[in-house]
């Protein structure tokens, strides 16, 4: 994708110390940056904050990260917002977050136009309160002409539950008589899952220090790099991004060879 060194250096503005627009080379950026958006509550107690100012300030933070990825020429950025687990937090964050999801979106929508963003969504949707799965419908339908950069948001996501319905979907298709049990291949499997025709993330960005994959495209991830922060997610920002990618820039990656063939 086309990379635009002029207006990243517009965009960025100085930068601090330890990192300079320099440090990256623009030729050789991850396809695809996959983020686990972690430490919103975490970010808003130490301030003494409900855990909701902490979920409104990580949109900031997401904002700043979309324009980024697009300044880039990254193809693909995705985010984890909502996991299968999360339906397990009080009911009033659900709700919260859910609210904040549909308003968001319309209210970024213009954004996305703007910057050619062509949106898309991992999970099932079905599940979500009926006008934030209309948003993310409209949102859908509003972008899908769009050619630049993707950004799919994954909300209510778990690997486990998309790798099941791959399996019965897979499954369905052998029942049919459409599929022999040979055909299916690697490939097959990655057409039924919620990323079907995204390239894997190459690198894996996960903020507030946590070591874990929560059960977040775990077949996607096979290969990524990981970069782990002790940043909060609402603390997240270009500069922290661009570390990330410098440090992925530094990495050896083998994919199982030897080093240096
Ligand atoms: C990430 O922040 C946002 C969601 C999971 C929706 P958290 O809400 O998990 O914040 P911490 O981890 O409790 O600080
Ligand atoms: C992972 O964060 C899910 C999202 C960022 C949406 P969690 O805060 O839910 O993960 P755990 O519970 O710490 O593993
Ligand atoms: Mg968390």
């Amino acid at each position: 994708m086309k990379r635009d060194e002029g207006l990243l250096r517009a965009h960025y503005g100085e930068p601090p110390a330890d990192i300079a627009l320099e440090d990256i080379d623009l030729g050789r950026v991850p396809s695809h940056v996959s983020i686990i958006m972690d430490g919103n509550g975490r970010w808003a107690q130490a301030r003494g904050l409900d855990r909701s100012r902490g979920h409104v300030a990580g949109v900031d933070a997401l904002r700043e990260t979309v324009t980024t990825s697009v300044r880039l020429g990254l193809d693909a950025l995705s985010v984890y917002a909502f996991s299968t687990e999360n339906w397990r937090r009080p009911q009033r964050e659900v709700d919260l977050l859910m609210h904040l999801f549909a308003t968001t979106l319309v209210k970024e929508l213009p954004l996305f136009h703007q910057e050619n963003v062509r949106l898309r969504f991992l999970g099932d949707l079905s599940a979500l309160p009926r006008r934030t799965h209309d948003v993310f419908r409209q949102g859908l339908d509003e972008t899908a002409g769009h050619t630049g950069m993707t950004f799919a948001l994954a909300v209510n996501y778990g690997s486990r539950a998309e790798l099941t319905r791959a399996c019965r979907d897979v499954a369905e298709a052998v029942v049919r008589g459409e599929l022999a049990a040979t055909d299916i291949t690697e490939g097959l499997v990655a057409s039924h899952l919620y990323t079907a025709g995204m390239p894997d993330p190459e690198l894996l960005i996960r903020t507030s220090g946590e070591l874990r994959l929560s059960n977040y495209l775990l077949w996607q991830l096979a290969y990524a790099e990981l970069y782990v922060t002790d940043l909060m997610w609402p603390d997240f920002d270009r500069w922290e991004l661009l570390r990330a990618v410098r440090a992925f820039q530094e990495r050896d990656r083998r994919f199982g060879g030897v080093v240096g063939s």
